[in-house]
């Protein structure tokens, strides 16, 4: 029978054959499909594998700390951190709209991710070493969904780093191009990775910039990071994340209502939860969660950030809503 431990080997065995001995890059997004990828691939060959995380300042609390410490603790993979949230920052200033905030992030996430991926071919380069493959999480469905093709790079533009220049010219390496999201976790729990890596709801790669209706601000981004963890530690501990496909939490930066807090008038922020349930998030309804999980949120919310003076459900299905707010 094909077992998990086959799948595996077979997957590893692959690896070693088309990689032989030469060197490969992997970017880390945070998510499942990249971490599964690049646990892989260090199986196959090990310290030849040098990952790539770019922390744009988008992802959400904790997140950037699960891949420095947790997927190297899990994994011993060699990773090179780019720290470029102030970077983001500053590109993204002023910008409102939705489309020209992905626009950005995804420019801005290819030169930095060529800047580290050029060091890295140089430092190998001096020890007489070739990196010519690049490793990516690209999965059965986008396999499908682009034509069978190898252009699967271009569906999400900015976590498949498509058209690099002509010195940065990699051999692909897709270790999941057979699997469906429930295999790839199964296989990051065999590889042993942590359950918040292998469990993680899908998170979009513009981060928590999408999710700011708004120009998107240091002050903003933390705001939401604070309202964000409260909703996933309630959603966790009632034991719903598996019930429930993903949750945005969005802050609608520009929009005040009038609250009152303590002894004194508020004029303060709206946060919305968006829980979804889903299949393939082409369409989606929202998840009729428990009202005491709701009023839970809502309460340590509102008494814990004080830039939110209100908390409110979406309960618009996917059509006509889609999932994120931008
Ligand atoms: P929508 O909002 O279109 O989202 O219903 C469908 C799924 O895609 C995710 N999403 C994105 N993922 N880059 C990504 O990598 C993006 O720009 C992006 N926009 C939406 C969203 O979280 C949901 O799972």
């Amino acid at each position: 029978t094909w077992t998990m431990v086959n799948i595996v080997e077979d997957a590893i065995e692959r690896i070693r054959r088309q990689i032989g001995d030469k060197r490969a890059i992997c970017g880390l997004s945070g998510g499942v499909d990249s971490a599964v990828a690049a646990a892989l691939v260090q199986r196959a060959i090990g310290d030849r594998l040098t990952c790539v995380f770019v922390d744009h300042g988008l992802l959400r609390a904790g997140e950037a700390e699960q891949v420095e410490r947790d997927f190297v603790a899990s994994t011993g993979v060699q990773l090179k951190v780019v720290d470029a949230a102030e970077r983001f920052l500053v590109a993204l200033k002023g910008v409102t709209d939705p489309e020209q905030k992905r626009k950005i992030i995804g420019r801005e996430f290819i030169r930095v991710f060529e800047e580290a991926a050029r060091e890295i071919v140089a430092e190998a380069g001096t020890h007489g070493e070739q990196v010519e493959f690049l490793v990516q999480g690209t999965l059965y469905p986008d396999v499908v969904e682009s034509g069978g093709g190898t252009g699967a790079a271009n569906i999400k533009s900015h976590h498949n780093v498509g058209g690099l220049p002509e010195d940065l010219r990699f051999e692909l390496v897709e270790p999941l191009r057979r699997l469906f999201k429930d295999e790839v976790r199964k296989v990051g729990e065999q590889l042993g990775l942590p359950p918040q890596i292998v469990w993680r709801h899908p998170f979009p790669g513009p981060g928590l910039a999408i999710r700011i209706v708004g120009e998107v601000t240091r002050e903003r981004l933390e705001v939401l990071r604070a309202a964000d963890a409260i909703a996933r530690h309630e959603l966790t501990e009632a034991g719903l994340d598996r019930e429930i496909w993903q949750c945005p939490v969005v802050l609608l930066a520009d929009v005040r209502s009038v609250g009152v807090q303590g002894d004194g008038r508020t004029y303060g922020h709206p946060i919305v939860l968006r829980p979804v349930t889903s299949e393939d998030a082409m369409t989606a309804d929202w998840s009729r969660l428990p009202y005491e999980v709701l009023a839970r949120i809502s309460t340590r919310i509102t008494n814990e950030v004080p830039e939110v003076n209100r908390v409110v459900l979406d309960i618009t299905s996917k059509p006509p809503g889609t999932i994120e707010w931008e």
